[in-house]
């Protein structure tokens, strides 16, 4: 295969090196673009056809349904694998030997004491704030409380980087655990070092003053699940915004407060909580789901199937996969029947078969499923997304360090100038 692409412009030729991923994925490097052409750019709004950056993290085939991190597969993870090995994996490249899982588990757990001046500033907060507002707040107000967080030298202090990547892991659990907390009115509390990871963040969530939390290994097993499945996504809205903030050199916590931004919005992480609301709408709404698909396929109606397509599967969408089997064993095991259930199903199989879906790949995404396990947990739906960022920390920590240890340049696109030429100012008077 020739390494090369050309390129035509105004009858002058010029070459650009290919880059060939380890799947063979085959890339053009316009790294030299402007200076060889004289100030060239490509456009491409949405980076739909633009590989940011290299990356050793995640592997997904959108044509073939296929997710991978670090080389293992989604479905070998999600059903053997702890959340926190699957960070581990994600962050430092491999599955953790014993030791160093008990050391980094040790080392989360003595991080995970939250500076006491935070709940006075999430008891400040009006009962009608959205807990992804609240979480992405408090998140940037830890770096306060670890000032020296946003001017360590990552590059040069592998210790300082591991501290403060523990540190994200061990309090931004207490942080969501707190807001849900102050949402179902209960008094905030710390939750209990001697359980595991996920363990452990159930009963910071849901345990009742007075009251013995007993666990139910159903839900710990499904939240273990979940957070695996959304744990990294390669370089999506949140993961982009992530790594370009970290590209100004600005800190973790900076950083992730910012990827929590990003994926509040209901066309990426915001679709969880958007899914349910819709499914309960179609259902208050007698349930016809047909009528639903014929809102979503009108252009003149802004109406969207929330938790259907994605921009990278155009066939399914693994983790969904994955989803609707434990989303079954999870209402079959706690007993609970849900009508939401039924219209999902009824408009999966619709959309399946429709010209207008399977014309434009669209198929369930990972989201389409998950409120539905979330709510018969006892979550409610405002904290759906809050649970997606639970489970995308590790992406976005390993993300931000790989960007930062191959010491990527600042995050800086050009543009297309479309506005006015230059124009003289007239004073106010005269115009
Ligand atoms: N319902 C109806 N039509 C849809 C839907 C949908 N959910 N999604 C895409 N389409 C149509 C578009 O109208 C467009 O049709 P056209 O070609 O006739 O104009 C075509 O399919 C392509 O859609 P785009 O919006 O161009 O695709 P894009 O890759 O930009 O967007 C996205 C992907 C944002 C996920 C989109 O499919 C969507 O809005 N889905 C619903 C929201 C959702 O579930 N988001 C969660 C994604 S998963 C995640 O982030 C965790």
């Amino acid at each position: 295969m020739s390494k090369k692409a050309k390129l035509l412009i105004n009858n002058q030729e010029f070459d650009f090196p290919l880059v060939l991923g380890s799947e063979n994925e085959i890339s053009i490097d316009v790294k030299q673009l402007r200076s060889i052409t004289g100030g060239v750019t490509t456009i491409d709004p949405g980076f739909k056809n633009t590989a940011s950056c290299e990356s050793k993290i995640t592997y997904l085939d959108g044509e073939k349904g296929i997710l991978r991190y670090r080389g293992y597969a989604i479905e070998d993870l999600a059903n053997n694998a702890s959340f926190l090995e699957v960070a581990y994996l994600l962050i430092y490249g491999n599955l953790p030997t014993e030791d160093q899982y008990k050391k980094f588990n040790d080392d989360i757990k003595s991080e995970s004491i939250v500076d006491e001046d935070i709940k006075k500033i999430l008891e400040a907060f009006p009962k009608s704030a959205h807990p992804m507002g609240i979480l992405s707040s408090l998140t940037s107000a830890l770096t306060a409380f670890n000032p020296t967080s946003n001017t360590i030298d990552y590059n040069r202090s592998k210790a300082e980087l591991y501290e403060t990547i523990v540190k994200v892991l061990g309090k931004i659990p207490v942080l969501i655990a707190w807001t849900i907390r102050k949402k179902n009115g209960l008094p905030l509390d710390y939750g209990d070092t001697s359980l595991g990871y996920v363990e452990n963040i159930l009963k910071m969530m849901f345990k009742k003053p007075n009251e013995t939390y007993v666990q139910n290994p159903i839900l710990v097993n499904a939240l273990n699940k979940l957070l695996i499945l959304h744990a990294d996504h390669e370089q999506n809205c949140s993961t982009s915004t992530v790594r370009i903030v970290g590209s100004s050199h600005a800190g973790l916590f900076a950083s992730i407060s910012a990827g929590i931004s990003a994926l509040w919005g209901p066309l990426h992480g915001g679709a969880n909580q958007a899914v349910l609301e819709m499914l309960e709408s179609i259902n208050d709404d007698g349930g016809d789901t047909n009528k639903y698909m014929q809102k979503a396929k009108d252009k003149e109606d802004p109406f969207r199937l929330m938790g259907f397509g994605h921009r990278v599967y155009k066939s399914f969408d693994p983790r969904a996969k994955i989803i609707k089997v434990a989303t079954d064993e999870v209402l079959d095991d706690l007993g609970v029947v849900d009508p939401v259930l039924d219209i999902a199903k009824g408009l999966e199989k619709e959309a399946l078969s429709d010209k207008y879906f399977v014309d434009r790949s669209l198929y369930p995404n990972v989201d389409f499923y998950s409120g539905i396990i979330y709510r018969a947990m006892g979550i409610p739906s405002d904290m759906f997304t809050v649970m997606f960022a639970l489970g995308r920390l590790p992406g976005w920590i390993a993300q931000w360090r790989e960007m930062r240890l191959r010491n990527e340049p600042i995050g800086r696109p050009r543009q297309v100038y479309t506005g006015e030429n230059h124009r003289k100012y007239t004073p106010i008077s005269n115009r």
